[in-house]
């Protein structure tokens, strides 16, 4: 009789063999073959030990876990739809093709206190704009549990993920808006952006696992900064003057960089290496729209 350890040797390879993508969240075959075998057998992947791969395989996850590689390896969903959870740092969410999978690296910056980029009092007001199924903001919450932390996104189906996910990880509100139109001027302390961002080259590119996304959420025009440009209004306009705006660009840093001479982004260092989250004052946005003609 098989075990867990003979279910995890032959996903690993399974998933090698189909040459899947690695990019949204785990990295390795291993990893997420441990998640497919230990889901598909009602075991959750934090709290189960290695002392599991001796133990039998139960009989009836073995049908689960095929429906699962196939799914994984054939049809390529990511992880993520698949178990339909997701983590990022220490929290869980629910997660399925209504939203992005959470992956952001913003992540880190919120669970560490946005230093040494934030200097202001302790926030009291974090907008998570963009939010999908509410991953950022649900996590800011919880590192400042004090502030007023809303999250807003134009579309409906992500928003109906993000109130599930508010059951498990409390907000004060959920906003269906177009960017930051929804936000009062100089209102805001924080704002984490995670927008769309792919450009129309690599829009053509993407490998398969990302299609089962919402295009909505990937897709940023030619230069993948068709709603950057306008959060960067926003931001000037909505940002208290000791705020902050955190911006994930992913691989469009280039053209952030091009973007404008007046505005100057700060990038962060990522714990994971690699570029694309960029830091913008509120002053310096205030400046920068100023020199545009708007203030
Ligand atoms: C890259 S996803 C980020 C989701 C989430 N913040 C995360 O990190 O997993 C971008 C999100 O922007 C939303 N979006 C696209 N256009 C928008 C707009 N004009 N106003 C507000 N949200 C928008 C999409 O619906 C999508 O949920």
């Amino acid at each position: 009789m098989p075990t867990f350890r003979d279910m995890l040797i032959d996903t690993e390879d399974a998933l090698i063999r189909a040459d899947v993508f690695f990019g949204h969240g785990y990295d390795s075959a291993h990893d997420e073959a441990v998640a497919l075998v230990l889901t598909a057998a009602d075991r959750s992947p934090t709290g189960t030990g290695a002392e599991i791969l001796e133990v039998e395989y139960p009989e009836h996850a073995r049908q689960r876990l095929d429906e699962f590689v196939s799914k994984r390896c054939v049809a390529r969903l990511p992880l993520a739809y698949i178990t339909q959870v997701a983590w990022l740092g220490p929290l869980c969410f629910k997660s399925d093709a209504r939203a992005l999978v959470p992956r952001s690296p913003v992540a880190s910056l919120i669970m560490s206190d946005f230093a040494p980029w934030y200097s202001g009092p302790s926030p009291a007001v974090i907008v998570d704009v963009c939010c999908g199924g509410g991953s950022l903001g649900m996590l800011a919450k919880t590192a400042y549990p004090a502030a007023l932390v809303v999250l807003s996104d134009l579309d409906g189906d992500a928003l109906s993920l993000a109130q599930e996910n508010r059951e498990d990880h409390p907000v004060d509100g959920v906003v269906q808006a177009d960017l930051l139109s929804w936000c009062a001027g100089e209102s805001v302390d924080i704002i984490l952006a995670n927008p769309p961002y792919v450009d129309a080259e690599h829009m053509q590119d993407l490998p398969a696992e990302y299609l089962h996304e919402p295009g909505l959420a990937l897709d940023g025009g030619d230069d993948g900064l068709d709603l950057v440009s306008l959060l960067l209004w926003d931001a000037a306009r909505i940002l208290k003057p000791e705020g902050l705006l955190v911006l994930e660009v992913g691989y469009s840093v280039a053209a952030l960089e091009n973007l404008s001479e007046d505005l100057v982004p700060l990038w962060v260092e990522l714990e994971h290496g690699g570029e694309g989250v960029a830091i913008f004052m509120a002053q310096d946005l205030a400046q920068w729209a100023a020199k545009q003609g708007v203030s």
